[in-house]
């Protein structure tokens, strides 16, 4: 398909030139402009400055006073939308729930109460370890309600990355559920969280809600209670708190280049502004409409687009908790025939797992109320964009592929039908929104030509942009602004065709993305070498046809071991212990020794090379060519092995 341009016939295709227009207003007058924006959601008290930006750190809407939870509920159930439904909430096993504004708001209320009465105050750390069940918005909503700050860990996590995040963010309480349904199975979360609360002295209390209704789960006495025992006892209404502007809303972990993980703090007022403004934009978000977002609320996609994003209009949402394609790989299309979904936002390594299955899956189903259709979390290639347009969307679908980020908060380059919809090209995130300043940019700081590769770069700050790494101000400093001094660095490579539209050619760091989910290559090295028998350990990506990448762990054993099948799956069972599963290497192979420079420094450059069979480039530095030979070696033997499987 390369480059060709689609335009979807779509009833509201109105001038680029309004598009144009708005763009061009964002940055000649920033202020005037966000200020508008801000303008639509409700504050205590309103701000006195738009913006104050000392480099890197900015804040916006200084002086304002606001509250999440009042902007996402109160404001609604004042209006006709106090019986509009909130949430229509489907479980894996088939059972549903479906949650009014009126309802949603009365339970956030007796949540917040039942917080306040274990003392939760403002500023106080929420940890919610949590299955995608209506509990875990509730949670988020009340924790903001109160002026709290919830740090959502995904419940993929294992008990040595729950333990981490818990304790960097010195969590008071920890919200989890006895357990939840994945693929049909029961997964135990409680006993999870009990393994990594072993560790964590922060946090005083944990709540569970009973999702399972599994009767011998262990209950810790004084610390431990069931979430409907303590909403029992709780008030029916709780005044939100009004909170600064930069009060942090939320703390959400996220990988970079060093093993540990970095705590993106995100602001209330600005990050309510930026999810509330592109939502409208990018999905053009109505009353009528029936949305659904298939991330998970531990990630950023998430807390944006499932909770704060269509909450702030209003929206219907729908929430599933299980697998895409359980019992069938039509689970999907059933649940946006039965719920009649009008517009849908996934993820490119489902939607290339879901073609791979045929188009009998999605043709059985009566897909007519769809109109846009979302995709995020890594490039989506011109195949799957085909793919998505054409089977799921019935060539009537604009596809909306959305580039941002965790640091982002919100959409920052994507179409935006919302506003006036561009002729698409599979593969490219088309033009900037309103108030993005991003550019290509070589190694100087120039911008790029057009189709050369280069450095995507935010040129000024944004409302919803993160405030700072928890508890590590330098880190946020080098990490994201001294690349080049004064913009934001991405991490992600880019280009810039003739039209100036945006191409992510992926990250430019040690930063992998397996089925959309960010892992650093040195988290998951560090996480291996803790393992009894590692000696060292070096992470590449490389190509996967469905997961977009995956990772290959070169392993050298210590002294005493040896290379073995059991060996193998006993690393494995330790990554998704301490990690989670989905940090779990897709290929792990021995080797005696790795490349690495005089100076020590392994180097993964050389073995990308290798695995990907490409230029191995130069090679002066290393120390050892042996252990170029040894790598290849390792490879050669895995492609024999998976050569002779395939033939059997
Ligand atoms: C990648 C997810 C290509 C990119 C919201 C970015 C994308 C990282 C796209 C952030 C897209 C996100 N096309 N690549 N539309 N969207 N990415 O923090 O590498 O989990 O830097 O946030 O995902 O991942 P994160």
């Amino acid at each position: 398909m390369g480059l060709a341009e689609v335009l979807p016939t779509q009833e509201r295709l109105v001038p680029i030139r309004e598009l144009e227009e708005m763009r061009e207003r964002s940055l000649r007058d920033p202020e005037g402009f966000w200020s508008e924006v801000a303008g639509q959601l409700h504050w205590f008290k309103s701000w006195e400055r738009v913006l104050e930006w000392k480099p890197p750190f900015a804040r916006w809407f200084v002086g304002g006073l606001i509250n999440a939870s009042f902007n996402a509920l109160d404001r609604h159930i004042k209006t006709w939308r106090r019986n509009k439904v909130a949430l229509i909430w489907e479980g894996e096993p088939g059972d549903s729930r479906t949650l009014t504004y009126y309802q949603l708001y009365r339970e956030v209320n007796r949540f917040a109460s039942a917080l306040k009465k274990l003392g939760i105050e403002k500023g106080d750390v929420v940890a919610i370890y949590m299955p995608m069940i209506p509990e875990a918005v509730v949670a988020m909503l009340a924790a903001a309600r109160i002026g709290a700050v919830h740090t959502v860990i995904f419940s993929g996590f294992g008990p040595g990355g729950l333990a981490e995040r818990i304790n960097d963010s010195e969590a008071r309480v920890l919200i989890t559920a006895d357990g939840f349904y994945r693929r049909g199975r029961e997964i135990c979360l409680k006993a999870i969280a009990d393994e990594a609360l072993a560790k964590c002295p922060s946090v005083e209390y944990v709540i569970v809600v009973g999702r399972i209704g599994k009767r011998d789960t262990p209950m810790q006495a004084g610390r431990d209670f069931w979430w409907h025992e303590v909403v029992e006892g709780a008030e029916n209404y709780v005044e939100p708190t009004p909170v600064e502007s930069t009060h942090p809303l939320f703390i959400l972990y996220t990988s970079g280049t060093t093993g540990k993980p970095k705590g993106v703090v995100h602001s209330t007022g600005g990050y309510l502004v930026g999810v509330y403004a592109t939502m409208k934009w990018v999905f053009d978000i109505r009353d009528e409409d029936v949305y659904w977002c298939t991330a998970d609320i531990g990630w950023i996609t998430g807390h944006s687009y499932i909770v704060y994003g269509p909450l702030l209009h209003g929206a219907a949402v729908v929430m599933y908790e299980g697998a895409p394609d359980y019992p069938k790989p039509d689970r999907w299309w059933s649940i946006v025939e039965k719920y009649g979904v009008t517009i849908f936002y996934t993820a490119p390594t489902a939607i290339r797992m879901l073609m791979k299955y045929g188009d009998g899956w999605v043709a059985r189903h009566d897909l007519c109320t769809l109109r846009i259709l979302g995709t995020v979390g890594e490039p989506l290639n011109p195949e799957a964009w085909m793919w998505y347009y054409r089977a799921v969307g019935r060539e009537r679908c604009p596809i909306v592929d959305t580039w941002w980020q965790t640091e982002t908060g919100a959409h920052m380059i994507s179409p935006a039908p919302g506003i006036s919809l561009v002729p698409l090209k599979p593969g490219s995130v088309t033009l900037p929104l309103p108030g993005v300043d991003a550019e290509v940019v070589l190694e100087d700081g120039k911008p790029a030509p057009p189709k050369q590769r280069g450095y995507l770069v935010i040129r000024r700050p944004w409302p919803s942009m993160l405030m700072t790494l928890h508890r590590d101000p330098e880190r946020y400093k080098q990490t994201y602004w001294s690349r080049f001094v004064g913009w934001y660095f991405t991490g992600d490579y880019a280009l810039k065709d003739e039209d100036g539209y945006f191409w992510i050619l992926g990250r430019a760091d040690e930063v992998l993305k397996i089925s959309g989910h960010r892992i650093g290559t040195m988290e998951l090295e560090s996480a291996l070498v803790k393992h009894s028998a590692v000696a060292e350990a070096a992470v590449i990506g490389r190509p996967h046809p469905v997961k977009g990448e995956e990772a290959v762990a070169f392993i050298v054993l210590r002294d005493g071991f040896t290379p073995s099948e059991k060996l193998r799956k006993d690393i494995e069972d330790y990554i998704r212990k301490t990690i989670g599963s989905i940090a779990v290497p897709g290929l792990i192979l021995f080797v005696s020794k790795l490349p690495k420079t005089r100076s020590g420094k392994i180097m993964r450059r050389v073995i990308k090379a290798i695995v990907t069979e490409s230029e191995i480039g130069d090679l002066s530095t290393l120390e050892d060519e042996a252990s170029v030979d040894e790598v290849k070696k390792a490879v050669e033997e895995f492609k024999r092995i998976a050569e002779e499987a395939m033939e059997k």
